[in-house]
């Protein structure tokens, strides 16, 4: 592919960089009688995901190897989502300091590891990987705006509240990239709603089930998928609201390039939102 020339316009969509720091975290007011054992756990297990986003920017380099703006907006984004996983593991380890951070990543790591050694992206396309990238950061903005809303501990409050604007402003950044490739690679809506339910697809699989395992399985327990997915899945939408589910609708047509205000987003909206209630009380069995 030919090297890309950047408009102005699409160099103010790479513009990004880290808005907040560890530092700027009131971690005095930590309080934990409002702790929500069911939190905690996804907390540890997203500390672990995020922390390896470093391997992304890895893999993302390559993929797109001659485009060093866009690299160098990965490194950033990458960097940021590292202190995610590093603001996330912190407040973990306050809510429980038998969680072991850096045990439980080399855990996470040994066990599940992205394809760095690619030069072009497992989506197909380099617009399909940012469809991916985008379809990724719905399902975290979404996460931890459902987890700030839910939870009453203060520090996760602010952690959330920080974290959920970056996971928005990485969706603007990945979506900006993506219309700038759909205008040279031109692939169809139709591919492009396969990649993201694709994806979306994923997001039950492996990634965050064995983050999830690994940050809350015992020693000795070894990984089932189905199980850790569903314990997972069970944890995780049960905070959910349906604001959230519609935005995330609405964010996903967006990528997809059908309109978020058409009657299929509605029907769908009312459909994820079912089938949101439908899994809770489906797996919220598992006791994980
Ligand atoms: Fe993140
Ligand atoms: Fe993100």
């Amino acid at each position: 592919m030919a090297a890309l020339t950047m408009s102005g316009r699409t160099r103010a969509g790479l513009e990004t960089g880290k808005r907040w720091t560890l530092d700027d975290i009131h971690w005095d007011r930590f309080d934990g009688s409002k702790l929500d054992p069911g939190i905690v756990k996804i907390v540890k297990a997203a500390s672990l995901v995020e922390y390896n986003g470093a391997d992304y920017a890895t893999y993302l380099c390559n993929v797109f190897s001659d485009d060093p703006d866009f690299q160098a907006a990965a490194r950033i984004w990458a960097e940021e989502e590292v202190q995610h996983g590093q603001a996330l593991g912190r407040w973990a380890h306050m809510a429980d300091p038998s969680f072991d951070f850096a045990r439980a990543f080399k855990r996470f790591t040994e066990g599940f590891r992205l394809p760095l050694d690619v030069t072009t992206s497992v989506r197909g396309s380099r617009t399909g990987e940012l469809v991916a990238r985008c379809v990724v950061e719905v399902g975290t903005s979404s996460n931890y705006s459902a987890l700030g809303a839910a939870t009453e501990e203060p520090v996760l409050k602010q952690i959330c509240r920080y974290v959920a604007a970056d996971e928005f402003r990485h969706y603007k950044l990945f979506y900006t990239q993506m219309t700038r490739y759909l205008e040279i690679e031109r692939i169809s809506k139709l591919r492009r709603l396969a990649v993201a339910l694709g994806r979306l697809n994923e997001s039950e699989d492996d990634e965050l089930a064995y983050a999830y395992y690994a940050a809350n399985g015992r020693e000795d327990e070894p990984y089932d998928r189905k199980r850790w997915a569903r314990a997972y899945a069970a944890r995780t939408f049960s905070y959910f609201r349906p604001s959230d589910v519609q935005r995330s609708v609405a964010m996903t047509f967006r990528v997809v390039g059908l309109s978020p205000r058409s009657r299929l987003a509605r029907w769908t909206t009312r459909g994820a939102n079912w089938l949101l209630r439908s899994r809770q009380k489906r797996f919220a069995e598992t006791g994980l």
